[in-house]
């Protein structure tokens, strides 16, 4: 089974500071689809923050660029799941995403023959309220207990393998503000259950490689900030 990946777009309109290039992102995330089709991908996963909200950008300027960057990805017929990240919660509501895209609220799992792939939203305040409502303070992120709960149930029924998705970083050797408050409690789960293959996050933009408890944590580079490997493919 191969998945592709891609995360941290940011695409927009408007302009973004820190060397992100927004537009660039939709010509990428055309050249990685190519990939993805021509290599035979038969799942893939935007690891969040596929749009933002850029400087001139306005509610209806960032709903085009989902609607315009998912039609893109959909076009070419493989499944296709994003994983929401805090900058997809600036100014249009999950809610709204569903109503516009067909966005997949988390937690969810997405079964397969080979693997099982948990979908987590660790864009949560410490007040445990969701930022498209409480607004987004991108170094408070956590997993709220509803999706802890889950998690565990998900891996304690699974009779497969399993691949945990969620945009911030519960590698905790990462910058510590990208890390989820709650990493700790939620990686002794994934330790404990022994079914995870693999962890896989965006939100860190240089992204990183590591093997935690025999576990590797995989936390793509964005494709806003990089002119090479801004896509992957694996196999399982
Ligand atoms: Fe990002």
């Amino acid at each position: 089974m191969k998945i592709g990946l891609f995360t941290d777009c940011h695409y927009c309109n408007g302009g973004l500071g820190g060397g992100r290039d927004a537009k660039a992102s939709f010509d990428k995330t055309k050249i990685a689809m190519e990939e993805f089709k021509k290599q035979g991908v038969d799942i893939c996963f935007c690891l969040g923050d596929l749009t933002d909200n850029g400087q001139e950008d306005t509610k209806e300027t960032v709903a085009d660029c989902f609607v315009k960057i998912t039609e893109l990805i959909r076009s070419y017929g493989i499944p296709y799941y994003l994983v929401p990240g805090n900058h997809d919660y600036l100014i249009v509501k999950a809610d709204e995403l569903t109503e516009l895209i067909d966005f997949k609220i988390p937690p969810y799992t997405v079964k397969t023959d080979k693997c099982n792939f948990i979908v987590l939203d660790a864009n949560y305040r410490s007040n445990m309220e969701r930022y498209d409502y409480a607004g987004v303070v991108w170094t408070d992120s956590n997993l709220p207990p509803e999706q802890v709960e889950f998690l565990r149930q998900e891996l304690d029924s699974s009779d497969k393998d399993c691949i945990v998705l969620v945009h911030e970083n519960l590698d905790p050797y990462v910058h510590p503000w990208h890390i989820i408050k709650n990493t700790d409690e939620v990686r002794n789960i994934i330790k404990e259950s022994g079914k995870v293959r693999m962890v896989i996050q965006g939100h860190y933009h240089a992204g990183a490689e590591r093997i935690i408890d025999s576990t590797p944590y995989l936390t793509l580079p964005a494709m806003c900030e990089h002119k090479e490997d801004y896509f992957k493919i694996i196999e399982i």
